[in-house]
């Protein structure tokens, strides 16, 4: 039996220690640092840092057969160089190919040297000469997206609704807003089409991908408000058809495979393609260099196979072995969010009443932003709180069964979009 290390403490990982604590495989789940929800599946640790260096002195000490790591940060920080070099197999790519994420000039560079379609764009290192690109590229009626190169939590891209704003955001970023993430700026052009989340899984070797999801960005209904992290997300994603995913699969998994065999990077784990399904066919918005989150939220409910045995073949780069097999029911993930989400401040600390009840429906709750209370429920600490998820037999039921399950949960200034998936039943 196997002992698996996870760090992260979102969502997202509760979902993945959801997925390991099925696998027959697994013996123990240690979780860096988790939250309440995945304590009830896995011995959650809080180390002193998460530093490279001290996670792979746990994952030593712990003797683990698998370490998985969640979040880009430790990724680019290196944890996954560290944990490998005590010779233990890991999940996630190591920090020179984690900068597909940590870097979105260094990410267009590998999508244009490898022919992956995506948006044209400049990046800068001044204000006055994006400014000035800015200007022509609205003089020839152009829209644009500005985008802080480095990690900036999800904040660092600026959909401009105008010249103005694209001129502001530059300055916002080179003015400091997201500290040296900033520093460089990357100005594209505008996307327009229909997005969708599209995860493979690759060991360098081999690139297997999962099954489609779509996230939803906006905070409010009907895709108005400002971007989050996304406030709920459902697989498969009928804008995905067989057409577009053979598309995808030729133009941008295939490409991707090459590339990182041609410029020698040792990747294993997940690469994210976030996609634009626009009318010149699909293109990369962004690569993420981890699961998607809300996405694995859904997806990961609906793997029939054993999670471990396929996280541990791709850090083994034995990939071409694993056997997937997925659920034919789709699944719907409504994301729960505190008061003041996304802008701030959150309203925070209010007792969260009715999760055992929502789990008594058949919904699967998942905590991202929770903590623990002396008196033994938990409160609300992150601005995105739960996620509720539900597969059933057809997509009108997973989202009648989500949001049962979400009417049962009640705390002080909670939000939720009510539209959730409402694309994927209007007919194609
Ligand atoms: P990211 O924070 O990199 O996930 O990007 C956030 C969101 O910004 C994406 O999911 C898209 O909705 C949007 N976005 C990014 N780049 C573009 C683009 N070139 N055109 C249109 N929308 C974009
Ligand atoms: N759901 C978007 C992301 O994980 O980046």
């Amino acid at each position: 039996m196997a002992d698996v290390l996870v760090i992260g403490n979102g969502g997202r990982e509760h979902a993945l220690c959801y997925g390991l604590k099925k696998s027959p495989e697994v013996n123990q789940i240690y979780c860096v640092p988790g939250n309440p929800g995945i304590a009830q599946i896995a011995e959650c640790v809080k180390l002193e840092n998460m530093n490279p260096e001290t996670l792979a002195a746990f994952a030593k000490e712990k003797k683990v057969d698998l370490a998985v790591i969640g979040p880009e940060a430790p990724l680019c920080d290196g944890a996954a160089d560290a944990i490998r070099a005590v010779g233990i197999p890991v999940f996630g790519p190591v920090k020179a190919s984690a900068r597909l994420e940590g870097s979105k000039d260094f990410s267009k560079q590998f999508m244009v040297r490898h022919g992956i379609p995506t948006a044209r764009y400049q990046t800068f290192t001044s204000a006055p000469e994006a400014e000035a690109y800015i200007r022509s590229e609205y003089a020839a009626g152009r829209e644009t997206v500005v985008k802080a190169d480095g990690l900036a939590a999800g904040k660092g891209v600026i959909v401009a609704a105008n010249e103005a704003e694209a001129i502001q955001a530059v300055r916002d970023c080179f003015g400091g807003q997201f500290g040296n993430a900033g520093a460089v700026v990357v100005i594209e052009e505008l996307l327009i089409g229909e997005e969708a989340s599209i995860l493979a899984l690759t060991d360098g070797k081999t690139i297997v991908p999962l099954v489609s999801s779509q996230d939803h960005k906006r905070l409010l209904n009907e895709d108005m408000g400002p971007n989050t992290g996304g406030m709920g997300a459902y697989s498969p994603a009928p804008v995905v058809t067989k057409e577009v995913m053979d598309e995808v699969t030729e133009t941008v998994l295939k490409r991707f495979l090459a590339g990182v065999q041609k410029d020698n990077m040792d990747y294993r784990g997940i690469i994210y393609a976030g996609i634009m399904v626009t009318k010149d066919g699909p293109k990369v918005l962004e690569f993420n260099v981890r699961f998607g989150d809300p996405e694995t939220e859904c997806v990961i409910p609906r793997l029939k196979s054993s999670l471990y045995d396929v996280m541990l073949k791709t850090a083994e780069c034995r990939l071409a072995e694993a056997d997937l097999v997925w659920s034919e029911e789709p699944s719907v993930c409504i994301v729960m969010a505190s008061g003041g989400y996304p802008a701030g401040p959150l309203d925070k600390g209010h007792t969260i009443y009715g999760i055992e009840e929502a789990e008594k429906t058949g919904a699967i709750v998942f905590h991202a932003g929770t903590t623990a209370q002396a008196d033994g429920n938990v409160a609300n600490s992150g601005g995105r709180v739960l996620v509720v998820t539900k597969v059933a037999p057809n997509m009108a039921d997973a989202i009648k069964g989500a949001y049962e399950g979400v009417s049962k949960i009640k705390w002080e200034g909670e939000q939720h979009r009510t539209d959730i998936a409402k694309r994927a039943l209007i007919k194609r």
